[in-house]
């Protein structure tokens, strides 16, 4: 269990520069996540982190030890790979147990951990089997064991659950982050998928090609991104390119096609914005502080307990998530319609070069 900081890495492979200047300071006993698209540097970051690949500037630090050039085994950060690489002609024992006998700890010390490892992956009785025999999540649970069991300073998991269903997906990553609260370690978790990453962190890092956009909690990431491009990363969102008109001290005017929305906060410099407008926090009904979108409906799409209705407004297509009810049946392809929104639930952001 570890502090892990990172300060200003950059690593250039033949012709890109994968990392442009990376610092990150993950608390001891965090569950952190990269989150970000392909190619934007998550896995090389890990990497570096694990002592498999060293940079090209900066410095790492697990507590406050430079470790930015030990090999990975002496610094003791683990790391799981997608395809688990489990030896395949290896038991799951004795899978779970070579780290333990490269280190020569005597037989009776091996069982036993391997029994404790084996009972927080909850796969005891599995001992004998071996690779081919066990199902895909069962094989992510021995990778897990295995890399627990030579107890890491800090546990490194590049998209652990790619490769499982989505049943099993879900199942494996709450097991996850029991397995991470029961041992008070300190993980750094790698996706590209950001359901996945709300759900499991304490806190989260957006990446975008080689540089780290945000760093917040799940609620922070959702709620207050920093720029367009976190705003668009994370989820089903509106975002509309929109022009500053009006400014009255924080507070400005935009305009997108003839469509003008008031009062909105805003302390950029640019004029060039987008609006940023969640889903589900459009309304159908008028209230104190809200601001009026008139259009007509180009699509109702019903998931049950809630309803996609989108609408399009000069051009303009926005998309309101509203849940199920009495009266919604009357909006109807062509019907007219006026979202509603809270002017404070409205983030306005420079246009952003993506
Ligand atoms: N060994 C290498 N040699 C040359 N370029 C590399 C090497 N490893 C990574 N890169 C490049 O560095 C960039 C970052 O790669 P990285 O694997 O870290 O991305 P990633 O965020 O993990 O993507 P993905 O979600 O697809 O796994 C990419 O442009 C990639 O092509
Ligand atoms: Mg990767």
């Amino acid at each position: 269990m570890v502090e892990v900081r990172l300060e200003n890495i950059v690593k250039r492979f033949e012709g890109t520069t994968a990392l442009k200047g990376i610092s990150l300071r993950i608390h001891e006993g965090e569950l952190f996540t990269l989150l970000g698209p392909s190619g934007c540097g998550k896995s090389t970051t890990l990497r570096i982190i694990a002592g498999l690949e060293f940079p090209d500037e900066g410095e790492i630090y697990f507590g406050g030890e430079r470790v930015t050039y030990l090999p990975s085994n002496v610094r003791r950060a683990v790391m799981v790979f997608q395809n688990y690489a489990l030896w395949p002609h290896m038991s799951v024992f004795d899978n779970i147990a070579y780290g333990l006998k490269l280190k020569k700890m005597p037989k009776e010390e091996i069982a036993k951990k391997v029994e404790w490892a084996l009972e927080l992956v909850k796969l005891k009785g599995f001992e004998n089997r071996y690779p081919t025999q066990l199902s895909g999540g069962q094989q992510q649970r021995v990778a897990i064991a295995r890399a627990l069991v030579v107890e890491p300073r800090v546990l490194l998991l590049d998209e652990p659950l790619s490769n499982l269903d989505a049943k099993l997906r879900l199942e494996m990553r709450s097991e996850i982050r029991r397995i991470q609260r029961e041992l008070g370690i300190t993980v750094i978790y790698v996706t590209h998928d950001q359901e996945e990453a709300m759900a499991i962190s304490d806190r989260i890092a957006v990446m975008n090609v080689g540089t780290v956009e945000q760093v917040g909690t799940p609620k922070e990431i959702y709620e207050e991104p920093k720029t367009e491009f976190v705003a668009s990363f994370m989820g089903k969102t509106n975002v509309i390119p929109a022009r500053v008109v009006d400014r009255a001290g924080d507070r400005v005017a935009v305009e997108f096609g003839s469509v003008r929305l008031d009062g909105l906060r805003y302390t950029g410099d640019s004029d060039e914005v987008v609006v940023v407008i969640r889903p589900e926090r459009i309304r159908i009904a008028p209230g104190e502080n809200t601001v009026s979108l008139r259009g007509k409906v180009d699509l109702v799409e019903y998931y049950g307990f809630f309803v996609e209705i989108i609408g399009i407004f000069d051009e303009h297509r926005i998309i309101a998530r509203l849940m199920s009810d009495k009266g919604l049946e009357k909006f109807k392809p062509g019907s007219d319609i006026t979202f509603y929104v809270d002017r404070d639930d409205i983030i306005v952001l420079p246009k952003q070069q993506i």
